[in-house]
């Protein structure tokens, strides 16, 4: 209602009475003497004053806060929390327009609250490493998540108000869905979903959602990415068969020529020997096998436990220089060493030794005689950059990145007759990245190769 209408309310009033008083003193005035006249005038005049007064004051105290408390009332009611009505000072109605305002600033306070809830409910929702379904009891699909959207596909209104099982084919689901509602318990299975053309495994759990009474009232379904804990389920199979069939070589062995030399009446010395040396070497291999293996496992738990020092690359490398010298030459092998003279940095010397030994004899074994070995060693602002480059075999391009995977080698044989074990690299590479460098690799078969690792020198 607007003011134009208020005044003329007030107007209409005004005039109506007014038309009263009018007909009051034509009827009456005429009754009455001359001297009594012109009092009964007065009279009337004084009165209809006095009444125009008390009509102004109703409609300021009364009417006017009254119809601007249905206004507010209004604004309310459609949903306009930030409507306010002007209480006057004093006056009868200022309780009913105080009350009102108390009730619209309730209501704003809720509905911001309930906002608030809302979008802290749908972040918490839509951030859910899990994704995440609700059916009702007819089976009518509720809510979903943005999880869940990455993991079935298509768009939210895709599967909302339908029937899950008209949205969703997987039998596993659907047996999921329906033992949870039949024994009103959490039920498991497990799915996999192709995304982004790779295989995902994934665990569905379905909870029923009970209410006060224990009435079902549907169920939630959580859709949880098991596919890291497959791969490294499968990591550990693969790794438990590879150590089993690794072990189980040299012992056959072992086990086949000492039988032979105990059955046979060996009358051949130079047999035996051939025998008893072919069990040393086994015997050997065992022994490097499960020392790389205990060293991997022992680098593993101590990932957090380096022992760190302040190491000085110049007095550091001599040790493991005089073991590398020899090798090379027993192999005739043109060894080069180009170190940076001053080299300073943090880390663990001992397992750090490991690394450039480990890389030097690969360099080592894997170039045949003649050929050149190179160590570098030089710094950057922030890493020491250590290099071992050979003239060797090289390494074919798609064996590159998995030449550092437990016991992959590019050629087994050629492995097996140099004493390795295929775990050094794994033991390398493990180690740098403890001490948060990097290791790289270039290779052209037939030339040679050369790894490259990156030490920061501030760990
Ligand atoms: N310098 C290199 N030149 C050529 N091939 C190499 C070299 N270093 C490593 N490799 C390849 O990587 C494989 C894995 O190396 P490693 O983990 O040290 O195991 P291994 O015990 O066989 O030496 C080796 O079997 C070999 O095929
Ligand atoms: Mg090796």
């Amino acid at each position: 209602m607007n003011t134009k209408n208020k005044v003329n309310l007030f107007y209409r009033y005004i005039l109506m009475i007014a038309s009263v008083f009018i007909l009051i003193g034509i009827i009456i005035i005429p009754l009455t003497s001359d001297e009594e006249q012109l009092f009964v005038l007065f009279s009337l005049i004084i009165g209809f004053i006095i009444l125009l007064v008390l009509i102004y004051h109703m409609f300021e105290n009364y009417v006017r806060p009254i119809r601007a408390s249905i206004n507010v009332t209004n604004e309310l009611v459609k949903g306009n929390y930030n409507a306010r009505t002007y209480v006057k000072p004093s006056g009868e109605a200022q309780q009913l327009s105080s009350a009102i305002n108390v009730l619209a600033r309730n209501l704003q306070e809720m509905s911001i609250q309930e906002k608030m809830q809302g979008s802290q409910w749908k972040t918490v929702m839509n951030n859910m490493e899990s994704g995440l379904m609700l059916i009702d009891e007819r089976g009518y699909v509720h809510l979903i998540n943005r999880k869940f959207i990455h993991l079935f596909g298509k768009k939210s209104v895709d599967f909302l108000g339908y029937l899950y099982y008209d949205v969703l084919d997987d039998q596993i689901i659907h047996k999921v869905v329906q033992e949870t509602f039949l024994y009103e318990e959490k039920m498991t299975g497990n799915i996999t979903l192709m995304i982004d053309g790779k295989k995902h495994y994934v665990e569905v759990t379905g909870a029923p959602v009970i209410n006060d009474v224990k009435d079902l009232k549907g169920a939630v379904l959580v859709f949880h990415d098991i596919s890291d804990l497959k791969r490294v389920e499968e990591m550990r199979k693969d790794f438990v068969a590879n150590v089993s069939h690794e072990l189980k070589t040299p012992i056959t062995s072992i086990r086949g020529f000492a039988e032979t030399l105990l059955e046979d009446d060996m009358a051949d010395e130079e047999i035996r020997k051939q025998f008893l040396n072919i069990i040393l070497k086994e015997s050997t291999r065992l022994q490097s096998l499960i020392h790389d293996l205990l060293e991997l496992s022992k680098i593993e738990k101590e990932e957090m436990k380096l022992s760190l020092k302040l190491i000085e690359v110049d007095s550091w490398m001599q040790s493991s220089l005089t073991l590398i010298e020899q090798q090379a030459q027993k192999k005739s092998l043109l060894f080069t060493k180009e170190v940076e003279r001053g080299i300073t940095f943090y880390g663990d010397p001992d397992r750090l030794q490991q690394v450039i030994l480990n890389l030097m004899y690969n360099a080592i074994n894997y170039t045949g005689e003649g050929g050149r070995v190179i160590l570098r060693v030089a710094e950057t602002q922030s890493d020491v950059v250590i290099e071992v480059e050979d003239t060797g075999v090289g390494i074919p391009e798609d064996a590159r990145s998995r030449i550092f995977e437990r016991f992959y080698r590019v050629d087994r044989a050629r492995s097996r007759n140099t004493g390795g074990t295929g775990l050094g690299l794994a033991i390398v590479k493990h180690i740098v990245e403890v001490h948060q460098g990097t290791i790289a690799v270039t290779s052209e078969v037939g030339k040679g190769s050369c790894f490259t690792v990156k030490l920061p020198k501030k760990l």
